[in-house]
C-alpha cells in the first residue's frame, strides 16, 4: 500500500512538473506575441511616416536608404493594409486603425481590377480582416466585387484561372501562387455570393492538383497553358533557381493554399496534398535547423545564399492552420516549428530596430532573385504573414488552451 502512495505521489509531482513547464513555455510564448504586436504599433507608424498617401510601402532600397513604395494595382497592395487591422486587433490602437481605415479607401477601387489573378491577396488580405473585426457590410459588397472580377481570368479550356496576362514570354502562364487567391472566392461563396466562385476555385485548386505537382509533391512555378488545345505547353520557372527547382515561397503558397481549400470543403484530398508539401518541406535537407529557408529549396551555393523570412513567415502561419486538421503527432511537429519560426524571426538577425528598415518589421526576404529585384530587403508579405502567424498561435493555441 506504501508503495502505490509514493508512486502515486511521484506521478503526480511529475504530471504537475510537466504541466508548470507547458504553462511557463505558453506564457513566454504570450510574452513574445505581446511583445512583437507592441513593437509592430510602433514600428508601422514609422512606416506610415515614410509612405506617401496615395500608395503602399513595398520594400525598403539600402543603396538609397529610402522606402519604395508601389501603386495600388501591385499585387502587394492588400498586406500593409491588412497588418494594420491585425495590429488594432492586438493593441487597440485607435492611431492604427485610422491609418487601416485611409488605407482602405485608397485600396476600395482595385475591387473592380482584372488586369492579374491577385485580387485575392489584394482585397481579401485588406477587407476580409477589415470585416472580420468591424463587421462592417460595406466590406462584404466589396469583397463581392473583387471575387466576380478575379473569376473574369478563369478560362474554361484549361480549368485555371489565368494568373498573368499572355506576353513574349507566355501563352497563358498560370502560377502555384495563384492558390492563394481562392480564399476569397470561397469565403465570398460562403457568405451568400455567387456559387459560380466557389464552383471556380475548386475546379483551379483540382487542375493544380493534377499539374503543378512532381512526384516528391515538390511544385513548378509556372504552368504555360496552350488556350486552344487545353494542354500544359511548358513547366517553367520565373522567380525560382531552375524549371525544376523548388523555389520556396512557391512551395509555401501551395502549402497555405491546400490547406485553406480544406478549411472550407473538408475533402481529405486537399489536407493530404497539404499534409504531403508539409512533409516535403519539413524532412528538406536543405532546411536549415532554425527553419527559415533559403530563397529556394535547390538555390546553388546553399549554405552560402539568401534566406527568405517571407517563406518562413507564409510556412509558420500555414503551419499553424494545418495543425488544426492534423493527427495529434503531426500537430505537435507543426506547431514546435511554427514556433521555432516565429521564435527566430523575433530576434535580432530578422527583425528590425525601432525606425530602422523604412519602418517595416522584418528583414532578409527575397522577391525574385533571377528578376535581380527585391534581394535580401523587407517585404509586406513577410510582415503580413508574420503578424498573422503570431495571432493564429496566440487565439488557437494559448488563448483556446489547446
Ligand atoms: N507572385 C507572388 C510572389 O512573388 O510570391
Amino acid at each position: 500500500m506504501k508503495r502505490y502512495t509514493i508512486a502515486y505521489l511521484a506521478l503526480s509531482f511529475l504530471s504537475i512538473q510537466v504541466w508548470s513547464q507547458n504553462l511557463s513555455a505558453k506564457q513566454e510564448m504570450k510574452d513574445l506575441i505581446d511583445e512583437n504586436f507592441r513593437f509592430a504599433a510602433a514600428q508601422y507608424k514609422v512606416l506610415q511616416q515614410n509612405t506617401g498617401l496615395t500608395v503602399m510601402p513595398k520594400t525598403f532600397d539600402y543603396t538609397s536608404n529610402k522606402l519604395v513604395t508601389s501603386d495600388t494595382k501591385w499585387w502587394c497592395s492588400g498586406f500593409y493594409p491588412g497588418s494594420l487591422w491585425m495590429i488594432y486587433e492586438h493593441t487597440k490602437d485607435e492611431a492604427i486603425k485610422k491609418e487601416a481605415l485611409a488605407r482602405l479607401a485608397i485600396l476600395e477601387k482595385e475591387q473592380h481590377y482584372t488586369g492579374n489573378h491577385d485580387l485575392g491577396f489584394m482585397m481579401f488580405c485588406s477587407f476580409g480582416n477589415a470585416y472580420r473585426i468591424t463587421g462592417n457590410e460595406a466590406y462584404k459588397e466589396v469583397i463581392n466585387t473583387a471575387a466576380a472580377s478575379l473569376i473574369t481570368r478563369y478560362r474554361p479550356s484549361i480549368q485555371s484561372i489565368q494568373s498573368w496576362d499572355s506576353s513574349s514570354n507566355f501563352k497563358c502562364p498560370v502560377i502555384i501562387d495563384n492558390m492563394m487567391n481562392l480564399e476569397l472566392l470561397l469565403w465570398a461563396s460562403e457568405q451568400g455570393g455567387d456559387p459560380k466562385f466557389k464552383e471556380v476555385a475548386l475546379t483551379h485548386a483540382q487542375t493544380t492538383l493534377k499539374n503543378h505537382f512532381r512526384p516528391d509533391y515538390s511544385s513548378f512555378h509556372v504552368l504555360d497553358y496552350d488556350l486552344k488545345s487545353g494542354t500544359v505547353a511548358r513547366k517553367t520557372t520565373a522567380q525560382g533557381a531552375a524549371d525544376s527547382s523548388a523555389w520556396s515561397r512557391g512551395q509555401v503558397w501551395g502549402l497555405y493554399g491546400f490547406t485553406v481549400i480544406y478549411r472550407f470543403t473538408k475533402d481529405p484530398t486537399y489536407l493530404n496534398q497539404a499534409k504531403r508539401i508539409a512533409s516535403f518541406l519539413l524532412n528538406h535537407p536543405n532546411l536549415p535547423n532554425d527553419k527559415i529557408p533559403y530563397w529556394d529549396f535547390n538555390a546553388p551555393g546553399i549554405p552560402n545564399t539568401y534566406r527568405d523570412a517571407s517563406a518562413a513567415s507564409i510556412m509558420a502561419s500555414a503551419l499553424l492552420e494545418l495543425a488544426q486538421y492534423a493527427t495529434k503527432k503531426e500537430s505537435a511537429n507543426y506547431i514546435a516549428i511554427a514556433e521555432t519560426i516565429l521564435r527566430v524571426l523575433s530576434t535580432d538577425t530578422y527583425r528590425s530596430k525601432l525606425g530602422e528598415n523604412g519602418g517595416f518589421l522584418l528583414k532578409h526576404s527575397v522577391g525574385s532573385l533571377p528578376g535581380k529585384s527585391e534581394i535580401d530587403v523587407p517585404l509586406t508579405y513577410a510582415d503580413y504573414y508574420f503578424l498573422e502567424a503570431l495571432q493564429r498561435y496566440e487565439n488557437w493555441y494559448i488563448v483556446s488552451g489547446k
